[in-house]
């Protein structure tokens, strides 16, 4: 369970302090597939960026299973169990597809293991495995690659930021029933997906919406996603009915 406790992130803006998260408090329980949506800039890929321990916050704490993580470095979280896929993915000069896929999931991973991971993100594994993961791989490659890794990892909290993109709308079906097939599997284990779209909204057990840097609404989907779309949830129209409208 990953619980954030009043959490600020202020950046240095010319003479002026700007604040990207205001005194942001969340819980998110085990088992559960939670998407994170909100405009663009509400602060999104920051929150994911503390939880990751990318950046540290200016004040609040986190928590991570009970113990304070706030001054945890990257590695330390990652050896914890959480494991983050970037909106923007990193490439690395000299590192093969396979030696990515290896040092994510900690073990000798086989060349057909490997390849499995990349076939469940829709690449054709054998004239992927051995590229190097460098600037001739185009920003779709990249990204399914750097899911992988983070399957490959297979840890207790996934963090995707935008998984979808950069990648095409073909792709896009395969990629939904990627996490369809992760949510399926949920066991002691929790996937935190930041995304826009509607088909992973769906599917999502719990829906945050972020804007400005505050959290606008949180619950279950059935309760936030007809709000989110702008038609009225199923309660809703069970109550007009009942009440004869
Ligand atoms: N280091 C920084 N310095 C200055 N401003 C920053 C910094 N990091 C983020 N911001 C600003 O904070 C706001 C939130 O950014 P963030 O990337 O978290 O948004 P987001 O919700 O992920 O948006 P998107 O949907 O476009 O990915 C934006 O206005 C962004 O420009
Ligand atoms: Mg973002």
């Amino acid at each position: 369970m990953l619980t954030l406790e009043h959490i600020s992130f202020e950046v240095q803006e010319g003479s002026t302090e700007k604040e990207i998260i205001k005194d942001l408090s969340l819980t998110l329980d085990d088992n559960k597939f939670i998407v994170i949506t909100g405009p663009n800039g509400g602060g999104k890929s920051t929150l994911a960026r503390l939880i990751a321990g990318v950046a540290k916050p200016t004040s609040g704490r986190i928590y991570f299973d009970g113990t304070d993580i706030t001054d945890a470095s990257i590695t330390e979280r990652a050896n914890m169990g959480i494991s983050f896929a970037f909106q923007q993915p990193v490439r690395f000069k000299g590192v093969q597809v396979i030696d990515l896929l290896r040092l994510a999931a900690k073990k000798t991973l086989s060349v057909a293991d490997a390849c499995k991971y990349l076939s469940e993100v829709g690449l054709c594994a054998k004239d992927y495995i051995n590229r190097e993961v460098n600037a001739s791989l185009s920003g779709g490659e990249l990204k399914r690659i750097e899911i992988a890794t983070v399957l490959a990892r297979g840890t207790k909290l996934s963090i995707f930021d935008e998984p979808e993109a950069g990648i095409d709308l073909w792709s896009f079906q395969n990629l939904i029933q990627v996490f369809e097939k992760m949510r399926g599997e949920i066991h002691d284990s929790s996937i935190l997906i930041i995304s826009h779209q509607e088909r992973i909204l769906s599917i999502a057990d719990e829906i945050v919406v972020i804007a400005d840097g505050e959290i606008r609404n949180q619950g279950p989907r059935e309760e936030i996603l007809p709000d989110l779309l702008g038609t009225p949830s199923a309660v809703d129209v069970c109550r007009s009915y009942e009440g004869g409208n």
